[in-house]
């Protein structure tokens, strides 16, 4: 947010900034949602719905998933919530106390960390590096001391967007169900995917997992702040007195606007957006790449590329701060998702147009050279 904070004062002085810094598409939601939103505001009363989301919407995204993962789900399994964001703090109060241990990757998405550090639960991070596709494994759970209360993963992951493979993911949620462990995986990037490994969902192996879905990604509806849950019944009834205190629910219009992302003209627009991310995504490693920075994670899915610079700089902060002073180029440091190597990282999102990012590469060229 530092960085956006700073391209944003670039832009008023300088007004050349391209960002390779946001975790987001660059395209509003599809049209099917836009006129569904036009509708919702001519005929609805948009007053408060039921806690755990309306039942469309509720239905749309268990068929999806069934669809996606060839698994049952039911409406009953899905609790729509405020942004996936809101489904992490609702399900750590659910199912952590103060002092449980929860286990995620390093490098990670920061907010799991911040979120269960703020609500007194002890956070272990796996050191994952190449190896293991900077993803967790059996093995590295097998070396933890005592099976922890909770595993966290995120495939694709943010930010380095490697995908764990079908075998490993059933292997960890096996893994899970026999220690005790409850495992949320994060499938809040599933729909953008390049092929060489595919995505497949916890939900496959383990109903015991909770799985995270969110419109925010695929879907191009960040600002739409809905994020959607696959749990178990055991903790349905917690989760659902939480959200009636804490939130009451999520928004009425975006829920009733994204029953139509589910629909078919919706995913022919939204498959529009994975081709062009697919475009960039090979503008940015042949760039990086041909200008020596060859120290990538593989780019499987979502839309990043995350790199090992430690031959510019130990301190990928404050280079970043004087890329954008130089180029007008932003991007997100590594030190938000690793705090032990991420000094020297640095993350490149390839949501933005593909005009944007060429110019963002023929810019950072010679400063990476
Ligand atoms: C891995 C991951 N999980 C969760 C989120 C939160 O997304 P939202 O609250 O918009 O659903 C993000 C956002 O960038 C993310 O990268």
């Amino acid at each position: 947010m530092d960085v956006f904070k700073a391209a944003a004062v670039r832009t008023r002085t300088h007004g050349d900034v391209l960002s390779l810094a946001a975790g987001q598409p660059s395209t509003s939601a599809p049209a099917p949602v836009l006129r569904a939103t036009r509708e919702a505001l001519e005929t609805h009363l948009l007053g408060y719905t039921e806690t755990l989301g309306i039942l469309p919407l509720r239905e749309a995204i268990a068929k999806h998933h069934a669809l996606e993962a060839g698994v049952t789900v039911h409406a009953d399994d899905v609790v729509v919530t405020t942004g996936s964001s809101g489904a992490f703090t609702l399900l750590f109060l659910a199912a952590f106390d103060i002092g449980d241990t929860v286990v995620m990757a390093r490098p990670g998405y920061p907010a799991y960390r911040n979120t269960l550090a703020a609500l007194g639960c002890r956070v272990v991070e796996l050191d994952c590096a190449a190896e293991s596709r900077f993803q967790p494994t059996v093995a590295m759970l097998d070396a933890l001391p005592e099976p922890p209360k909770g595993l966290i993963i995120a495939s694709p992951a943010n930010p380095t967007g490697t995908i764990i493979d079908a075998d490993e993911l059933a292997a960890i949620a096996r893994w899970c169900e026999n220690n005790g462990t409850l495992l949320i995986s994060d499938e809040i990037y599933h729909g953008i995917s390049y092929g060489d490994v595919g995505t497949s969902s916890a939900w496959e192996t383990s109903k015991e997992s909770v799985v995270i879905g969110s419109v925010s990604k695929y879907f191009s509806m960040t600002g739409w702040r809905l994020g959607w849950m696959l749990l178990p019944s055991t903790l349905r009834r917690a989760v659902e007195r939480l959200a009636s205190n804490m939130t009451v629910c999520p928004p009425a219009i975006s829920q009733l606007a994204a029953v139509a992302a589910f629909t078919a003209e919706s995913r022919t627009e939204l498959d529009g957006h994975v081709r062009r991310y697919a475009r960039n995504r090979h503008i940015v490693l042949d760039g990086l790449t041909k200008a020596g920075v060859t120290d990538l994670a593989p780019a499987d899915g979502a839309f990043y590329a995350y790199a090992d610079i430690g031959h510019l700089t130990q301190d990928s902060r404050a280079w970043c701060e004087n890329v954008l002073a130089s180029t007008g180029v932003a991007l997100a440091p590594g030190v938000d998702f690793d705090t032990v190597h991420g000094l020297e990282t640095v993350r490149f999102s390839f949501a933005g147009t593909t005009e944007d990012v060429t110019e963002a590469l023929v810019r950072l060229t010679p400063i990476l050279s």
